[in-house]
């Protein structure tokens, strides 16, 4: 039971891995909030993990709106009473050729990706600052690190996730709080399959472990993150990704 007792909130914990963040954090003796734009889903979600006998809270939420931002944590602290670990995990994607992009579709990746995460972190920090303890992971990308074809806007906001991490983890180390972010590979989720299948059939061949992640590899280093095991990790870039690039 390494989270026994934590409250954590998951964002874009109805689908994918947050999902299975969820169950894994559950599990392992958190409070999870599982906060979602998708209310259908997550409500389902968060039913599911409380019919195994664990505590969960179901949010809906939109990370790129500060006042659903501030919403989330109101709604937290009055079921919970505190905050100590925030899983910064819902993202979407856009992708385009540079060439073809809208400005719109550009914008959009950034807010949720980019905006979402500052908004969900800055909402938190107050309550873990004042108790001196919290650990928040943040969702790079592969993409983020090495960029990739067709995603301009995602890669700007997968790298971007990677400076604001490193810079928290600077400002906030001090005050017991640990910021670090997990860089997962092509992981089968919905996100993934979007990705027509000649382009997933050569991603294949540039990974030396020779197949796509599943969820629960990405859950299981936010678990390790999330735990007391990663007490002196700060600051870093977990790549999660069977070595597609080294
Ligand atoms: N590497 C090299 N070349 C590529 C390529 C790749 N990964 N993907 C496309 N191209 C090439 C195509 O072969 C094509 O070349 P030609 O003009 O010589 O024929 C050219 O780029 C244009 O490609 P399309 O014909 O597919 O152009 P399109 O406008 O119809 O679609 C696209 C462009 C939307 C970007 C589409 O190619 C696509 O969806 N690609 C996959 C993008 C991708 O990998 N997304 C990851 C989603 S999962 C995720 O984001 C999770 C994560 O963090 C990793
Ligand atoms: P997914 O599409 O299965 O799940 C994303 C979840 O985020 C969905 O439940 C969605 O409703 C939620 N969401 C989207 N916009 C939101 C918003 N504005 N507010 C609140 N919730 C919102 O995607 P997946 O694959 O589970 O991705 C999770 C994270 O991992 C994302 O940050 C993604 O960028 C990242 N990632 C995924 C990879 C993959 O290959 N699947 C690879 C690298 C990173």
């Amino acid at each position: 039971m390494r989270l026994q007792d934590r409250v954590a909130i998951i964002t874009g914990a109805a689908g994918g891995i947050g999902l299975e963040a969820a169950h894994v954090f559950a599990s392992e003796g958190a409070k999870v909030v599982l906060a979602d734009f998708q209310e259908e889903a997550g409500s389902k979600a968060c039913q599911a993990i409380k019919a195994e006998g664990y505590e969960a809270l179901f949010v809906q939420v939109d990370v790129s709106k500060k006042e659903s931002v501030e919403q989330m944590v109101k709604r937290t602290l009055e079921e919970y009473g505190t905050i100590d670990i925030l899983v910064n995990n819902a993202g979407i994607t856009r992708d385009a050729m540079l060439v073809k992009m809208t400005e719109e579709d550009f914008q959009r990746v950034l807010d949720v990706n980019l905006t979402g995460v500052f908004l969900c972190t800055q909402a938190v920090v107050p309550v873990m600052a004042e108790k001196r303890y919290g650990k928040i992971i943040n969702t790079s990308s592969v993409s983020g690190v090495y960029g990739n074809v067709g995603q301009t806007n995602y890669a700007a906001s997968k790298a971007a996730v990677v400076g604001m991490t490193k810079t928290w983890a600077k400002e906030l180390g001090r005050k017991g709080i640990r910021v670090n972010a997990v860089a997962p590979g092509f992981i089968e989720t919905g996100m993934v399959e979007t990705v027509p299948d000649k382009v997933i059939e050569s991603l294949k061949k540039m990974i030396p472990v020779m197949e796509l992640g599943k969820p629960r590899d990405i859950a299981n280093a936010y678990l390790y993150l999330a735990s007391e095991e990663s007490h002196y990790v700060n600051g870093t870039v977990l790549h999660v990704d069977g070595g597609i690039m080294m």
